[in-house]
């Protein structure tokens, strides 16, 4: 079981769940690939770790928000299927496959808080799972799903936030006493009412998902640290200050039998 964060914020009223901060920032979340670098670095990664893979694959992309990465993959030939517990995140996903001709979209699912869904039953050849597991109350349980839903030979993409960044103790710390900062406007995505920092339940360090996956049989083919303010850029890629990490699993392929 991962580490829970320890929340000591003092906050008037509770923070909503997150399935209902997600619906809210649904029709603006395609937005934040336009204005965030980190969320540009992190979609180009993939695309680039991406482009080694054969077309025609079965791809799954699970907690697909608004379904950018699903139509940035489009034209690529994968069999596509986004999944997400946000019914608003799904119809933004909807949206933003309307520009995207019919036999590439995405096939779009809604799966519930127990990762269930009547549509998702077969298995993937690769697996993107990209900014969400922190948000889970069991994220192991969802590691163990999306195992369960990997091909022998198929890769698994995580990105979650790094627990060994010094930035993200600050970035904590400052929310943590959110009463101090919040008088001279400071940090506002930090202190301000229902920022993702109160549903952001775990950050994970590399070794913390080694010691899950490897025991599945999973091993860790390659890592990219990123995020950082623009004053620390330089220092982004080390596993010290990147804020967030992007690691990439591949699953053994069966060993056929001597006999
Ligand atoms: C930070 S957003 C990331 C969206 C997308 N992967 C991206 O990188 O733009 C997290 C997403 O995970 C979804 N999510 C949270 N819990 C989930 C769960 N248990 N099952 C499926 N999706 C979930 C949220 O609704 C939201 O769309």
């Amino acid at each position: 079981m991962m580490n829970q964060l320890q929340d000591k914020h003092v906050e008037v009223s509770a923070p909503t769940t997150s399935v209902a901060y997600f619906d809210t920032a649904s029709t603006a979340w395609s937005l934040r690939y336009q204005e965030s670098r980190h969320f540009q670095e992190r979609l180009q990664k993939v695309l680039n770790w991406m482009a080694a893979y054969p077309p025609f694959l079965d791809v799954l992309d699970y907690g697909c928000g608004s379904g950018v990465l699903l139509k940035a993959l489009s034209a690529a030939g994968y069999n596509l299927t986004g999944v997400d517990l946000s019914a608003g995140m799904l119809e933004e996903a909807h949206r933003c496959m309307e520009s995207v001709p019919q036999r590439e979209r995405a096939r779009l699912f809604r799966v519930n808080e127990h990762f269930e869904s009547p549509h998702v039953e077969q298995q993937y050849d690769g697996i993107f799972c990209l900014g969400v597991l922190e948000y889970l109350d069991d994220p192991t349980a969802l590691m163990a799903h999306l195992n369960s839903l990997l091909k022998p030979g198929g890769f698994l993409m995580l990105s979650v936030p790094n627990q060994s960044s010094v930035l993200r103790g600050m970035e904590r710390w400052i929310y943590n006493n959110a009463v101090w900062f919040r008088p001279f406007g400071l940090f506002p995505h930090l202190t301000g009412k229902d920022n993702y920092l109160q549903h952001q339940r775990h950050q994970f360090t590399v070794k913390e998902l080694s010691s899950q996956l490897e025991p599945w049989g999973l091993s860790l083919k390659r890592t990219h640290f990123h995020v950082a303010p623009a004053l620390l850029k330089s220092f982004e890629h080390s596993p010290a200050f990147g804020m967030s990490v992007i690691t990439e699993w591949v699953k053994p392929t069966v060993k056929k039998s001597a006999f």
